[in-house]
């Protein structure tokens, strides 16, 4: 498996960890106020990076290209200030909302960096 595709699922399961415990502390407490963090660091943390990651196993030469590292850590930057930024958000931060507004837009910038990436015809650099 070539490295960018461990690091992807090492991330991804870190934030799968952590999506869980919100989702536990959720579930046993019976106060659901960060519902809408636990989805995207779920769904975008523990989901969206495994597919990356897998997308770059399938594709190795891809892989292995600076973008495709540069699109690691924007994604990785990405989840953690959105998600993490929501979450304190939805508990009442309000002072919060321009981090949740930076990491959705870094984020925006991975997705469309991988879809370059997958639409990308040449040898990438
Ligand atoms: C032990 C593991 C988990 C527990 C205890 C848990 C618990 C919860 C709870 C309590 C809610 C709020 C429901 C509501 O207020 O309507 C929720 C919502 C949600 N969870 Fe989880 N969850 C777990 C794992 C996961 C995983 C692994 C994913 C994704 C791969 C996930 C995705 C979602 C999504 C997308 C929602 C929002 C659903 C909606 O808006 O209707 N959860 N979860
Ligand atoms: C960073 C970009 C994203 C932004 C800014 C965003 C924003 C939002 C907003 C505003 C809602 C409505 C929340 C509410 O009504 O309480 C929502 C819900 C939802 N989004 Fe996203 N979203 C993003 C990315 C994604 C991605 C990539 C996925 C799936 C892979 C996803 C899955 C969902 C789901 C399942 C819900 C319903 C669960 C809930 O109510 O929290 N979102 N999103």
């Amino acid at each position: 498996m070539p490295q960018i595709s461990r690091h992807f699922f090492k991330a991804a399961a870190i934030f799968l960890i952590i999506g869980i415990l919100m989702g536990l502390q959720m579930s046993i407490s019976g106060e659901h106020k960060v519902t809408g963090a636990h989805a995207h660091l779920s769904l975008l943390g523990w989901v969206s990076l495994a597919l990356f990651g897998t997308y770059f196993a399938l594709d190795p030469d891809k892989g292995d290209s600076g973008l495709a590292r540069i699109q690691f850590w924007l994604s990785v930057a990405a989840t953690i200030l959105m998600t993490g930024g929501l979450y304190l958000l939805l508990l009442g931060y309000g002072a919060l909302a321009p981090v949740v507004a930076i990491g959705s837009l870094v984020y925006a910038a991975a997705a469309a960096l991988f879809a370059w990436i997958v639409f990308s015809h040449h040898d990438l650099p």
